[in-house]
């Protein structure tokens, strides 16, 4: 044994021995006095760590009772017991395999269970998983053993199970400090930092996301996942299926810890191998993400304080008069009557003419709706009418009857009034009413306002759901010229309820203080002892799920207003919200270090199964710059949801506010619109089989350690990779490239080869952000027009790009872009599957037809660029499927220089014609059109030519 492997050995033993710290005391202004009488240590952390003051002594646990096949019987130890509550004497921990996935429950048979609808659809895997027991020092643990490497990924020796009606504590020893997931959280790096213990807050709250410093803080939604790249570079993911206020402290070890306040530990283990196959899993369990319209993958223009349809139609007319292409207006609540969904404001009228003109112009429009409803008009009245169930009080007497009086339509019920932007107090539907009176009553405001301004996608915000003023004397709205001052809503915080002041708040509450500085669970929102289904659900459980319940009564609305699948996209999100709704950042701040935590953002939500996410573009709250807008649309051009959207009393934001932002965002929508076929691809491929899109770099190199934490680039599917510049005052960027063949696929060196490593590349503002493109990769493009829906029609496109063998290959889906997609087995659309490969003597691309439909148009394929071609081609020797075809040798080059051969002609290929297709050349004796042999003015003349396509450089 070598010296630096004694010395590892030693570290690692150091690292193992130091015996972890179970926070005794997290609640605020903890001190010794409190700590000591609660039986816990107090000592001071002087280790930099962060560790908690005071924390439980050794032997928190239960003892194995007994086993009964797959079942344990747990007993609670005589080790310390928590001051939150009873400890549960007998708990079981029951263990099955859902095909590859490894279930491991702890808990007590009866209590909570989330009630999720997730499909459990399982995926085969070379790998499997295993449980094992073990007992020692008076304490039960079990692991999860990946069988092909005896691996343990998860691994409770460490101790701390408490389990006790509302507290319970699980944690575990991690194979690997290399962490992802856990949500929903603003986090500065993708993956976790083990270096210091760190208490993350998992409970829906309309936050905006703290981006400017390290903030644990909980956001919008709660997800339970996390993904772990193990040392040798195989993956898996772990779903703790739970609702209630929880969160995670990771810590040094590398360890961590789960606490909840409910329900109980269902916990799954997805075994991978590969991080992708571990995203796949995943999202077959929960639920595979909706397929967007489209039209949806369109730019989207927004803004909170439109002050009427006038404002909305200027903005959206500069920005088509840059020619900046856009396919989507965005409506915030500025549209309503007074903030009331399913109404419209006086100052928009006219509004479903302009959306007439909209769709004339091949453009949709989205619009906004909260989930609450003003307790006085018309949609109140007819939910009344339809008996649709809203939030409630557990019992009259409960009920603040001074704001109920109020309102004669909701006087004698139950139902818990709040304020949020209406003028008079709201009602909250419930979306979990189980006699469907709710949804019915809901898909019909739709489908009735729908009529009157025919929208085709539905934003739902404020579903947390967000309350204001709660539980406050002096709510801020009161100083709001735009609000009235309502009476706020109070929860009986005095400890007379154990939903309302459970004796473990979470870090939720404890990030705000305590009670007395007014933080409680149900600050921002709703009381805890609220009722859902007829009294069958406590809010103090459900809560979390507001936002996919929502969603997927929206979805339904959507569907049956518009008979089209549309999109919708929702702030609030749990697990399986990817079936039914995109997500946007949330309300985050024009600032460069939001830029920065959206470009991890996004990762994040593909990895969470919502690929249809994006950032608010150029910032939300604040006033953006120049630069900043300029950087923001440069990269938001590459996330699946792009919006651009800006909040009230800021200035104008649109791209057509300053002519550098216009031009580079034509520039970058250009690219955008001409490269979705293949983002469309990626989408359709995770609906079909459950994939991300945007993806982090370690996914397709889970061995390669520089893009373990490579946060700030990140890819479309396998092939192409975004390195964005996000840093103020840089016109370059420090791209890292993973060993692999790489292509330059922006204005520096288009087209050639990238030596992997780092390389400083240039990224101007006037030029495309740095993009690349992968070795052995077929891209179906298109030529871009200045909306989705012109850009339908025009020509497909391949890029190639070879490996060094000289071969790639690639996928096109293609369907009619709007259907709803109930079933993919009967779905109707097209699939295409392209090969390339290259001699020395000739090239040729196979073009399977593999899925068609006799219903969906398909335009031709144009255009084939390939890059790296080593020689001239012979453009009198095109055959399909053996026949000669013509060639347009004035559109179409070769460049010795460049190597990039480009065939342009048009109707080229035909993609209905066979069901396989064959386009094969031979390579020219002499090099006819090698730049390097051509005169001048032939050298102008391709220039020229090159220049003109789609505004690009590719000298
Ligand atoms: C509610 O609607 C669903 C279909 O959306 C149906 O399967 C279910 O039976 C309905 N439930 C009731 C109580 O009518
Ligand atoms: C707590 O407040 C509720 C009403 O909000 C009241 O009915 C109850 O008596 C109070 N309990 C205590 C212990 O003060
Ligand atoms: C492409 O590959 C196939 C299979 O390896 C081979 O038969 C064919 O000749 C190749 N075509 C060219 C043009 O190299
Ligand atoms: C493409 O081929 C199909 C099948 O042979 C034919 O029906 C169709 O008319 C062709 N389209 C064009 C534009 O030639």
């Amino acid at each position: 044994m070598g010296k630096v492997t004694l010395l590892l050995l030693f570290v690692l033993l150091a690292f193992a021995n130091a015996a972890p710290r179970f926070d005794c005391l997290p609640e605020p202004n903890g001190n010794q006095g409190a700590c000591e009488a609660r039986g816990c240590i107090w000592k001071e952390d002087d280790t930099g760590k962060n560790a908690p003051w005071c924390y439980f002594k050794d032997g928190v646990g239960y003892n194995l009772d007994s086993q009964q096949g797959s079942t344990y019987n747990l007993r609670k130890n005589g080790g310390p017991s928590n001051p939150w509550g009873a400890d549960s004497t007998e708990i079981k921990l029951t263990t099955k395999s859902i095909g590859s996935v490894l279930n491991v429950k702890i808990g007590i048979d009866g209590r909570y269970e989330p009630p999720v609808d997730f499909p459990r659809e399982t995926q085969s895997s070379t790998e499997s998983l295993s449980l094992s027991t073990s007992f020692s020092n008076g304490v039960f643990s079990f692991s999860v053993v990946r069988q092909s490497t005896n691996r343990k990924l998860f691994d409770t020796s460490i101790g701390g199970l408490i389990f006790s009606d509302q507290f319970i504590q699980i944690a575990t020893y991690l194979p690997s400090e290399n962490m992802y997931g856990w949500g929903e959280n603003t986090h500065q790096s993708l993956r976790h930092d083990f270096t210091k213990y760190l208490t993350w807050a998992m409970f829906a709250r309309d936050q905006p996301p703290n981006s400017g410093s390290l903030d644990t803080v909980n956001l919008y939604g709660v997800h339970p996942y996390y993904m772990i790249l193990e040392p040798d570079g195989k993956a898996h993911g772990v779903l703790i299926i739970n609702s209630n206020a929880q969160e995670v402290t990771t810590a040094p070890g590398p360890s961590l810890i789960y606490r909840t306040i409910g329900g109980n530990l269902d916990m799954y283990f997805f075994p991978g191998p590969t991080p992708e196959m571990v995203t796949q899993q995943y999202l077959k369990f929960i639920g595979k993400p909706f397929l967007p319209a489209y039209w949806a993958l369109g730019y989207q223009l927004s803004r909170y304080g439109y002050k009427g349809l006038a404002e909305m139609k200027t903005r959206i007319q500069a920005v088509r008069d840059a020619g900046i292409p856009i396919d989507i207006g965005v409506a915030d609540i500025d549209y309503m009557q007074r903030y009331k969904d399913f109404t419209t404001g006086d100052d928009w009228a006219g509004f479903s003419d302009y959306v007439k003109t909209m769709h004339d112009w091949g453009m949709k429009l989205i619009l906004i709706f909260d989930p609450a409803i003003e307790a006085t008009y018309p949609s109140f009245q007819r939910a009344i009418a339809a008996n649709a169930k809203f939030i409630e009080w557990e019992t009259k007497a409960q009920v603040q009857t001074a704001i109920q009086n109020l309102y004669p339509m909701a006087k004698d019920t139950k139902i818990m009034l709040g304020v949020v932007w209406p003028d008079n107090h709201v009602a909250f539907p419930d979306f979990l009413d189980s006699t469907n009176n709710t949804q019915n009553w809901w898909i019909n405001e739709f489908v009735n306002y729908q009529s009157q301004v025919a929208f085709d996608g539905i934003w739902i915000d404020m579903n947390e759901p967000s309350n204001f003023g709660t539980n406050q004397d002096h709510p801020w709205y009161f100083d709001s010229d735009d609000h009235p001052n309502d009476a706020p809503l109070f929860c009986p915080t005095n400890g007379s309820s154990p939903w309302e002041m459970p004796p473990y708040k979470t870090r939720a509450v404890w990030r705000f203080g305590d009670a007395n500085s007014g933080a409680f669970l149900s600050s921002n929102t709703l009381c805890m002892l609220a009722q859902q289904d007829g009294g069958k659900q406590r809010f103090y459980n459900v809560k979390n799920l507001y936002g996919l319940t929502e969603a997927i009564n929206t979805q339904k609305a959507l569907f049956k207003a518009t008979g089209k699948r549309g999109a919708v996209v929702s702030r609030s999100t749990y697990p399986s919200a990817g079936r039914y709704a995109g997500h946007w950042l949330g309300d985050n701040t024009a600032r460069w270090e939001d830029l920065r935590t959206s470009v991890i953002g996004a990762q994040e939500f593909n990895l969470f199964g919502i690929p249809y996410v994006g950032s608010d573009v150029c910032g939300f709250i604040g006033t953006t710059t120049e630069e900043l807008c300029l950087r923001w649309q440069q990269m938001g051009a590459f996330h699946s949801f792009f919006r651009n959207h800006n909040t009230i009393g800021a200035p104008a934001q649109d791209p057509a506010v300053w002519p550098s932002v216009a031009a580079a965002t034509k520039k970058a929508n250009l690219f955008r619109y001409q490269y979705l076929p293949y983002l469309f691809s990626l989408h359709f491929t995770a609906s079909l089989s459950g994939a991300t899109v945007i993806r982090p770099v370690f996914f397709e190199y889970p061995t390669d350690a520089e893009t373990f934490n490579l946060g700030y680039e990140f890819m479309w599917g396998s092939r192409i990779l975004v390195a964005p510049v996000i840093y103020q005052g840089t016109t370059s960027v420090n791209a890292y490239l993973p060993t692999d063949r790489w292509y330059s696929l922006f204005d520096y060196r288009y087209g050639s080869i990238m030596s992997p490593g780092y390389a400083t590349v240039p990224a101007p503002t006037t030029s495309r952000i740095p993009v690349f493109v992968r070795g052995y990769s077929v891209i179906p493009r298109q030529t871009p027009s200045i909306t989705t829906t012109a850009t339908r029609s025009n020509p497909f496109e391949l890029l190639i790009a070879p490996c060094p063998l000289g071969m790639g290959e690639g996928t096109l889906y293609w369907d009619d872009g709007e259907t709803i997609v109930n079933d993919f087995n009967s779905y109707d659309y097209h699939q295409f599957d392209f090969m390339y490969n290259s001699t020395a003597t000739g090239g040729s691309v196979t073009i399977t037809h593999s899925k068609k439909s006799s219903k969906i148009s398909l335009p031709t394929l144009d255009i084939i660029e390939i890059f790296n071609y080593p020689s001239a081609p012979n453009f009198r020797s095109f055959t399909i499927n053996g026949k000669l075809v013509n060639v347009n040798v004035q559109r179409s080059t070769y460049s010795g220089i460049t190597k990039i051969l480009y065939i342009s002609t048009e109707g080229l290929v035909n993609l209905s014609s066979a069901d396989s297709i064959v386009l094969q050349w031979s390579n020219a004796g002499n090099s006819m059109f090698d730049i390097s042999s051509a005169s001048s003015d032939e050298v102008g003349k391709m220039k020229a030519l090159n220049t003109n396509r789609y505004d690009e450089l590719y000298f």
